[in-house]
């Protein structure tokens, strides 16, 4: 196993420090970074590791630091104000660039950089984490099965709860609406609409469209031109979305409400306990068909996400600084995607344990449909 000598940014967040924690368990001695001294020092302290202290604006010593490392894992988010500077300081020193962002104006931003990278012999690699580790990988799986596939519908059940991060994060691009991807392009849908049922190995549900990752990273993978990303939400949830969604497009275009609503949630959002992380599991789907009508699917049954980000995190590293990818690549294009049976308590199934009928049958009972 290569451990290397990688910077970890956003150390002493809510996922920056699982990530730690996983890094040291598999004897990796990342250097801890973030831009408050105050809080890193007691982190560093702790865990007996090195850091520094780096504002992401301060050009000149970020791009100094940076090039002193193997590769840099970015947990510092919402993405969308902290990915480029970092990328660009990345680029410049010829380090390996690794984060665990969400967000698709982020994956489509680093697309751009994609020659930058090859020719400066580093990679780009966005969404090593619970979104997209498994999803892309279980993406290309299904996608691998049939013949041009021209259709991809992905859904996830991750019912644990969620970090103030990743809260803050959806907050940024809930006024964008729903993104899928439709003949190619990014097309917006309003939040709450087009619900869908999908089995997955622990049971049937509903799931309704959610922005995730793959309309970006699962097209780069796959090629397919029409991708839908489906998501479970607790039944309470499910009917403030199906109300409110719409609503919640307009209110949250004003900077001022998103502000606001971020400190609320910096304040009443803690993240999923130990106890929760350790025990809960996520359930995810694929299914793709071309105009043949040939179809394929598969199921993923994984540890909880934030555990899963920790786990899945720290062996992007070791892969990256193993197989030494080039260019902007998902998880899936610079590890295959077998590379999601590496994740431990990770199962995949080609068939569901409890039925041999199809997912077809469940999604034709949809009233609704977005094609
Ligand atoms: N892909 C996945 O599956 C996955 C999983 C987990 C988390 N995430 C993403 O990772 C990010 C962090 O999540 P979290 O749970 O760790 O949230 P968190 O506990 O709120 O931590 C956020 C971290 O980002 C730092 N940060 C925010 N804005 C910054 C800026 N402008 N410059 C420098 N540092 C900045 C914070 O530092 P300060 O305290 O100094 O502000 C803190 O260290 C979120 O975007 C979340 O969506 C993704």
């Amino acid at each position: 196993m290569t451990t290397g000598h990688w910077l970890l940014y956003g150390a002493y967040g809510f996922t920056g420090k699982l990530l730690a924690r996983e890094a040291i368990r598999r004897g990796h001695r990342p250097v801890l970074a973030g831009r408050s001294a105050q809080k890193l020092v007691p982190l560093a302290q702790r865990l007996e590791l090195n850091y520094v202290a780096l504002d992401l604006q301060d050009e000149d010593k970020l791009a100094k630091t940076v090039a002193d490392f193997d590769l840099v894992f970015h947990a510092a988010g919402p993405f969308v104000h902290t990915s480029r500077p970092m990328v660009q300081a990345c680029l410049a020193g010829k380090t390996h660039y690794l984060d665990i962002t969400g967000e698709v104006t982020v994956f489509e931003a680093n697309l751009t950089y994609d020659r930058q990278a090859q020719q400066q012999g580093m990679a780009i690699i966005s969404g090593v984490g619970f979104d997209v580790v498994p999803t892309n990988c279980l993406a290309t799986y299904v996608a691998n099965q049939v013949t041009k596939p021209t259709e991809l519908k992905i859904g996830v059940v991750a019912l644990a709860g969620t970090s103030a991060g990743t809260t803050k994060s959806m907050l940024e691009h809930v006024s964008g609406g729903i993104l899928t991807r439709r003949n190619g392009q990014l097309v917006s849908h309003p939040v709450g609409r087009f619900p869908q049922r999908v089995r997955f190995v622990d049971g049937e549900r509903t799931v309704y469209p959610v922005t995730w990752g793959d309309v970006t990273t699962a097209y780069q993978s796959t090629s397919v031109e029409n991708i839908t990303a489906y998501l479970a939400y607790p039944p309470l949830m499910a009917s403030v979305i199906r109300w409110i969604g719409p609503l919640s497009m307009r209110l949250f275009s004003s900077k001022i409400v998103r502000q606001a609503a971020q400190k609320l949630v910096e304040k009443i959002i803690h993240g999923p306990p130990e106890h929760t992380r350790h025990t809960a599991r996520c359930q995810l789907w694929a299914w793709v068909a071309n105009e043949s009508g040939d179809e394929a699917e598969a199921w993923l049954e994984t540890p909880e996400a934030y555990h899963y980000t920790a786990l899945a995190g720290v062996r992007c590293v070791e892969k990256t600084l193993e197989l030494q990818p080039q260019g902007t690549l998902t998880p899936a294009q610079a590890f295959g995607s077998e590379f999601i049976l590496d994740i431990p308590g990770t199962r995949r199934f080609d068939q569901l344990p409890w039925t041999s009928l199809s997912n077809k049958s469940a999604l034709d009972e949809s009233a609704d449909s977005l094609t």
